[in-house]
């Protein structure tokens, strides 16, 4: 795994969960983002418009972390990586993606929520899964519950986290950074109201600085 990105990750401790429905869109969404104090976004392939976007946010905006998200096949993974996806993040496992990414040495979170996923990444080498959907699967108490057996295991929870509880989260030494929508709301971003997008980012990021 690239440590550099991931202390990068670890230091911004957010990591945007982004849905974009126009490609257009992702300019001023990473402007909001960077000037809101989170300069990392997971885009992901729940869109036809995702590989664009990424493509757009590497190219206008060299200093964010940009990565794909919701990555369920080798196909979508190349077109993250060709676009400029800096990292790879996936919501379960799927073997053929996992090797994909190792062979392309690009970081890579599968997502996992059981004993038997964990113990299955780390098969591979990797330390770092994506918990989800983190509330719906117990939360943070089954984070320290998996990380009592599994303990170089870390975890990006990423489902169900807001303003609300994002703290004690990242209070937890095993999470490396929690992901989430809320200051990326679909409805924001096809409203425009990208002032708002920035004002949650502040936001977010003084919760996690706290
Ligand atoms: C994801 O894919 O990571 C989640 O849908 C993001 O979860 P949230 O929308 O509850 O933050």
């Amino acid at each position: 795994m690239n440590n550099n990105l991931l202390q990068q990750i670890e230091k911004y401790k957010i990591v945007p969960v982004v849905k974009v429905e126009r490609a257009g869109d992702a300019g001023r969404l990473c402007e909001a983002l960077c000037t809101g104090g989170l300069p990392v976004a997971e885009i992901t392939f729940r869109t036809p418009a995702a590989r664009e976007a990424i493509s757009a946010a590497v190219k206008e905006f060299p200093q964010m972390l940009v990565g794909a998200g919701t990555i369920v096949n080798v196909e979508q993974a190349k077109m993250a990586v060709d676009a400029g996806a800096q990292f790879l993040v996936s919501p379960g496992i799927s073997d053929k993606v996992i090797e994909y990414a190792l062979n392309q040495n690009i970081m890579i979170f599968p997502g996992v929520c059981t004993p038997t996923e964990v113990m299955r990444i780390m098969e591979y080498g990797l330390s770092v899964g994506k918990f989800f959907p983190a509330q719906q699967y117990g939360g943070l108490s089954t984070i320290k519950a998996l990380s009592a057996p599994f303990s170089e295991m870390r975890f990006m929870p990423t489902g169900g986290i807001g303003a609300a509880n994002v703290k004690e989260y990242l209070a937890f030494p095993k999470i490396v950074a929690c992901g989430g929508s809320w200051m990326v709301r679909p409805e924001l971003i096809a409203g425009g109201r990208y002032d708002e997008i920035r004002r949650l980012t502040e936001e977010a990021v003084s919760l996690a600085g706290e």
